[in-house]
């Protein structure tokens, strides 16, 4: 049996509000997106999209809080442009995976809207209801209680907007294992989970213990939130049934998929979320994104990760999305050519966030045009710098919209950082992306081979990619800002400097350079 595309592929994801406007009204739609497969499918070479939330919403949360599972928001179009964006998309081998938002809803959806008329509502325990509160927090900052005209508390692990679900109750389970069965009878092939081990909480409510220090590494957290343990407010072990039964819902279909999102950062309890192979397929591994490029950590990730895998498990890689300051600016423009290379040829499904192709840069955005509520309460919290408008073209507003204005404001280094500038320049990150894409999707070895990190001086990240029977491939990445010189050997497949392509490998690296070589 061949090996499911889930793990020979390269998952591409898309935020619909930002990646292409059809209409002018300066936000991105389905048929935008659908406009621009080609892009994705012929030009890049990736092989699935995940799409951000598209469901109707009062947009506080820019989807993440949904009104209705079985929609779509007439901001990004109709059912039918979304079952022509999926018809497309099988039409150019690109599986189609959506975001699957379980732990709460908006307050708009109409399930809280009769949970919250009165206390004997039907509906009631829809949502956590509580007397008085406990002393969780919100994600996004202060009590994760919200006291209600109805005379108690409901619980909301994120905006106050965005009530969580009660998946104690199995009304709310059979609800929402319905929506999964809507999408895949539409021809969805995956599902990106929303901070999907939030979905069960200690039973009692109890309080979480107070850690005794801050921990350094609190990552991305605000310090109220990092200052406890969250033993009560996700996670709850009952989790791992909940998961069994989504897996059986999605098997009863062919080849469908599940990745949670799941901030975890201690490898067992990690790895804990693939089951014995029949909980989520994967849950995303985020280990990179505090791995930073420090060779160092990025080593001991794949270390760490590899040694919890269980059997039949199934690695993957992220280094961007819409949480998370872009690639370029966090680390770097020539430290991003030597992340791409890492993140493609690492072993396991690598997810790409829409414009790091390209190296779009986060943008700092004046108060009065930010959009994000996070940050609108949290200064330096705000999310909307990596969100800004896919940069197609040196034209007006990147090509992204014809109308007047886009939703969130264009980098202004698009004139120079832009698709249709890169593509053809043998230089840019978009054509090394590209190289990367097509040699790891033609070489068994990179797409499922073992790893094995090799050794190396301490500012060289070296791992061997190898199947039996097929050309093993070595990355050896210069992760330092010194030139440096280790052992040679190997044709050179890929590099971050292109014209040291099929030479022999002389063991030179420049700064940030990084090389595959056919080994
Ligand atoms: C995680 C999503 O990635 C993020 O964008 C969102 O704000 C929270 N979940 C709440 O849904
Ligand atoms: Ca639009």
């Amino acid at each position: 049996m061949s090996a499911p595309w889930w793990q020979t592929g390269v998952i591409y994801q898309i935020y619909p509000r930002s990646f292409a406007d059809s209409n002018g009204d300066g936000i991105g739609d389905l048929r935008g997106i659908t406009l621009r497969l080609d892009y994705l499918s012929d030009v890049l070479g990736v092989d699935a999209i995940w799409l951000s939330p598209f469901y109707p919403s009062p947009q506080d949360d820019f989807g993440y809080d949904v009104a209705d599972y079985i929609d779509v928001d007439p901001i990004y179009g109709t059912l039918r442009d979304f079952d022509q964006l999926v018809e497309q998309a099988h039409r150019r081998g690109l599986k189609v995976i959506v975001d699957y938002v379980i732990n709460h809803t908006s307050d708009r959806h109409p399930w809280f809207l009769e949970s919250s008329r009165v206390k004997d509502s039907r509906r009631r325990d829809w949502y956590v209801w509580r007397d008085q509160p406990n002393n969780w927090v919100s994600v996004f900052g202060g009590s994760a209680w919200e006291p209600h005209p109805s005379g108690q508390f409901y619980l909301h692990s994120f905006l106050a907007s965005q009530p969580d679900l009660n998946w104690r109750n199995p009304e709310v389970e059979a609800a929402m294992l319905d929506v999964l069965r809507f999408w895949m009878e539409r021809g969805v092939d995956g599902f990106r989970i929303d901070v999907a081990h939030f979905a069960m909480k200690d039973p009692l409510l109890r309080d979480n213990p107070m850690k005794s220090t801050l921990p350094s590494d609190a990552y991305k957290l605000n310090s109220e939130y990092a200052a406890m343990e969250h033993v009560y407010d996700k996670a709850h072990p009952d989790i791992h049934a909940l998961f069994r039964r989504l897996r059986r819902t999605l098997d009863r279909y062919p080849d469908r998929f599940s990745v949670g999102e799941i901030h975890e950062y201690n490898w067992q309890q990690w790895a804990a979320f693939y089951g014995q192979g029949d909980e989520l397929h994967m849950p995303f591994n985020f280990a990179l994104l505090p791995a930073g490029i420090d060779p160092v950590r990025i080593r001991a990730a794949i270390i760490g990760m590899e040694s919890v895998l269980p059997a039949g498990g199934w690695p993957n890689w992220v280094a961007g999305n819409h949480d998370e300051p872009r690639i370029a600016s966090r680390l770097g423009k020539p430290q991003a050519q030597a992340m791409a290379m890492i993140l493609l040829s690492l072993r396991g499904t690598p997810t790409l966030y829409y414009g790091d192709e390209i190296g779009m840069e986060q943008l700092e955005i004046p108060p009065e045009r930010q959009k994000d509520q996070w940050g609108r309460r949290k200064p330096g919290f705000g999310r909307d710098g990596c969100r800004t408008p896919m940069q197609w073209s040196p034209a007006h507003h990147a090509g992204f919209t014809t109308g007047s204005q886009s939703w969130l404001p264009v980098h202004p280094d698009h004139t120079a950082c832009n698709v249709e500038l890169q593509r053809g320049d043998a230089h840019s990150l978009l054509e090394l992306y590209r190289r990367l894409l097509r040699v790891r999707k033609a070489a068994p070895a990179l797409t499922m081979g073992s790893i094995e990190v090799l050794d190396s001086p301490p500012e060289v990240l070296s791992f061997r990619r190898s199947l039996g029977g097929s050309i093993s491939f070595e990355t050896r990445a210069n992760l330092s800002a010194e030139a440096t010189v280790i052992e040679p050997g190997g044709r050179i497949a890929v590099a971050t400097s292109g014209e040291r392509e099929g030479q022999q490998f002389d063991g030179y690296l420049e700064a940030w350079e990084a090389v595959l070589v056919e080994a």
